[in-house]
């Protein structure tokens, strides 16, 4: 039975399915609950996304210390018409797509190439894909976008197939919000739904100076912390909770023996608060903080290893002069393929 509901927007080129009929938020009230009850506190980073915080991110990715979305836009730039001519994609399936902007770089290589790819993005934020969508469509005639709204931990069972090759994307350095094993465990889902003519096309961030890390989650105009703090707005609008935002304060480092960034929401006082919609008082004390999101920084080695366990063999991988970043097209081996690792190919961006 198909579990997805089609809404209709506008524009005949752009189709939304939410899969599950269940929305983004109807795993919240279960992990609010069980992310509020350990210790320490936690929430999982995909609430972050509501209209706004997709919005925000967006800004996130428009700051100048937040060097990912240029040093991976760069990349793209650079190497899509080669990514393109390589796998011929019939469709594009982009996992996380939020705004879809660097994903032009690709849908420009097909359109050179007149390879008519249709374009699938998958993301728990709905609004966004519709936004991305259309302004896809005006840019080009040939287009179909397909987008779908759901969970890719959950839900990547539930995507149509594809007759021709597919091009799975994963960018943003989204791999780094999964730990180890989570991030062993999604890929080998993606790797489940691939055919051998499929590619992955997978961004990563590497692992540098603490400074640079510390200033791209703490940027001067305060992006990244009205979109940590957006977390709590969500829980107050979704589960009828009562945080006040002015005492909590955004709190990001690098840790440096685990190699991540860690952005945490703290307390700045001892306080209580009702959540309603779970009947459930939430106590803090004064400096204790709530992990509400890791980003993994990756030596080239961890990524390789990774990708490896999960199913996959390097074919491509693209660096930028100064290492920040790790773009990576892959393939699922097969049973008799022989694995190589690629040395990467460096770029002056
Ligand atoms: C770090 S942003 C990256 C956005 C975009 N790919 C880029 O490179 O700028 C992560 C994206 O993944 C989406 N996302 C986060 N968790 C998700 C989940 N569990 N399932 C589907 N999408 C998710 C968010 O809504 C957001 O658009």
């Amino acid at each position: 039975m198909d579990a997805a509901r089609s809404v209709s927007t506008e524009d005949t080129r752009v189709t939304i399915r939410e899969i599950n009929n269940s929305g983004p938020f109807s795993t919240l009230a279960d992990d609010v609950r069980k992310g509020f009850s350990r210790s320490p506190k936690q929430l999982p980073p995909k609430y972050f996304y509501d209209d706004r915080g997709s919005r925000l991110f967006e800004r996130i990715c428009s700051a100048p210390e937040y060097y990912p979305t240029r040093t991976e836009n760069a990349l793209l730039e650079q190497k899509s018409a080669s990514i393109i001519a390589h796998v011929k994609p019939s469709s594009i399936l982009e996992l996380g797509s939020g705004s879809s902007r660097k994903t032009t770089h690709l849908l420009n290589a097909c359109d050179q190439q007149q390879c008519y790819s249709k374009y699938l993005p998958f993301d728990v934020c709905g609004d966004i894909m519709v936004s991305a969508g259309k302004h896809l469509t005006c840019r080009y005639d040939w287009l179909e976008v397909e987008a779908h709204v759901g969970d890719y931990c959950r839900d990547l069972p539930a995507l149509p197939g594809d007759d021709g090759p597919r091009l799975v994307a994963f960018l943003g350095g989204t791999i780094g919000n999964f730990g180890e094993d989570e991030a062993l465990a999604f890929l080998r889902g993606i790797h489940a739904i691939m055919r051998d003519e499929d590619r992955l096309l997978i961004g990563a961030d590497r692992a540098k100076d603490t400074e640079v890390l510390h200033a791209a989650y703490n940027d001067a105009q305060g992006y990244t912390a009205a979109f940590n703090l957006n977390i709590l707005e969500v829980i107050n609008r979704e589960l009828g909770a009562q945080f006040n935002l002015d005492l909590f304060e955004h709190h990001a480092f690098f840790n440096e023996p685990a190699s991540r960034i860690e952005m945490h929401l703290r307390s700045k006082s001892d306080q209580m608060v009702y959540i309603r919609d779970l009947d459930m008082h939430v106590s803090f004390k004064r400096g204790e903080t709530v992990l509400t999101e890791i980003s993994r920084k990756f030596a080239p080695g961890a990524l390789t290893h990774v990708l490896d366990q999960a199913g996959f063999v390097i074919e491509r991988h693209f660096e930028p002069g100064n290492n920040y970043y790790s773009l990576i097209l892959a393939r699922p081996k097969s049973g008799t393929a022989a694995r190589y690792q690629a040395s990467p190919d460096r770029l002056a961006v």
